[in-house]
């Protein structure tokens, strides 16, 4: 098992380092100098040009990934994205028909209520495209168009370069409706072309970067049974999934918020030495987050703040910060999930717990 392990403790800890990797495997083909090509969904620009909304259906991790895919859709390519759990979607009697693109996420292709939640959506007369990890999965085989996620064998419970390969067939699909849409010049296409390229890189340069740091910081989150992750638009959906991890395999109560939403609730619970930590990578949304860590730094909270390299001020103004490189500023969330995982890793290890195989949970969950 260790030789499977390639030497790393755990799986999670495996997975973690493998991102680079899965990110090259999951962009290689589906971009280059030349664009976006995502030609093997075989849509035409005049289908994609007809679809009025997206609507995302997942559990979990990818449920997350799906949360980053529709602030950037939104952002770029100005089609409104709604995003569900499968388990509400299924329920809902869902507003959506043969103008909706259906976009089903799910690592292992046989999440139950997620294939339900496929087989809604067809009803209804919408097209399901899947994001999917697992080929010829239950997922895969009934869904109108497939987007292998190619991230490898994923062991650990706690899904890693799995998200990570989400998010980036998200950036892939946003770019490309963007493009067709003409709702980016040919600059700004190719702008975003060539940081999607570096992708890889940046990853392996985060990992770098950030794991000494991570790992120091989780010997004070062993101590507090709570803690709060919090940031602004993407960086939001990167502190839900942050926050995700560390309950998912340390068994501590993290709880992700929209960072101007503190003070409508969460800000009556901190108190002196809570740790609290912010994802702090969107430079529109700078001085909002800035005032929010001052918000809670204020009343006692122990602040972690992932930024961008060289961010002096918002370093003054935390406990501790973790650096990650700059680059575009729609891809620094990404590799801001990185430290993030290193961080619960490295908790639940200080906690004693089984890492791979956490309690109650399971990897792929086909019961409803
Ligand atoms: C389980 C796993 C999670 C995963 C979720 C969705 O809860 O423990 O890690 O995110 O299922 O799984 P899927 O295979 O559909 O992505």
């Amino acid at each position: 098992e260790m030789a499977e392990k390639n030497g790393y403790e755990h799986y999670m800890l495996k997975e973690i380092h493998e991102q680079p990797d899965a990110l090259r495997r999951v962009l290689a083909n589906r971009v280059s100098t030349q664009g976006v090509n995502l030609d093997e969904i075989g849509l035409t620009a005049e289908e994609l040009k007809k679809y009025s909304q997206i609507q995302v259906v997942a559990c979990g991790t990818a449920y997350y990934s799906g949360m980053v895919g529709k602030y950037i859709i939104e952002e770029l390519a100005r089609i409104p994205v709604k995003v569900d759990v499968a388990s509400e979607f299924r329920y809902s009697n869902p507003i959506i028909d043969k103008d909706t693109l259906v976009i089903v996420v799910s690592q292992s292709g046989e999440t139950a209520d997620t294939l339900a939640g496929l087989r809604l959506a067809r009803e209804k007369g919408a097209e399901v495209l899947a994001l999917t990890n697992v080929v010829g999965s239950t997922i895969a085989r009934e869904a109108d168009r497939v987007l292998y996620l190619k991230a490898g064998p994923e062991i650990a419970v706690a899904s890693t370069k799995a998200y990570l390969t989400m998010v980036s067939v998200f950036y892939l699909l946003a770019v490309q409706f963007a493009k067709i849409k003409g709702t980016i010049n040919d600059d700004e296409y190719m702008g975003l072309v060539s940081d999607l390229i570096r992708l890889p890189e940046l990853a392996s340069e985060t990992i770098k970067v950030s794991e000494e740091k991570a790992k120091e910081k989780a010997r004070y989150f062993i101590d507090y049974d709570n803690s709060f992750y919090i940031g602004r638009n993407f960086d939001y959906t990167i502190a839900l999934e942050g926050a995700l991890k560390l309950k998912e395999i340390s068994y501590l109560h993290a709880e992700a918020y929209p960072a101007g939403e503190l003070k409508h609730g969460p800000l009556a619970l901190i108190e002196e030495g809570i740790p609290v930590v912010a994802v702090v990578t969107r430079r529109s949304l700078y001085d909002k987050m800035l005032s929010n860590i001052k918000e809670v730094k204020a009343r006692g909270a122990n602040i972690t703040a992932v930024a961008i390299a060289g961010d002096a001020e918002v370093e003054k103004a935390v406990d501790d910060v973790i650096f990650i490189p700059e680059c575009n500023e729609f891809f620094s969330g990404l590799l801001a999930v990185i430290p993030l995982q290193l961080l619960a890793y490295y908790t639940a290890v200080g906690r004693g717990f089984d890492v791979d195989q956490p309690r109650n949970l399971a990897k792929s969950v086909t019961v409803e």
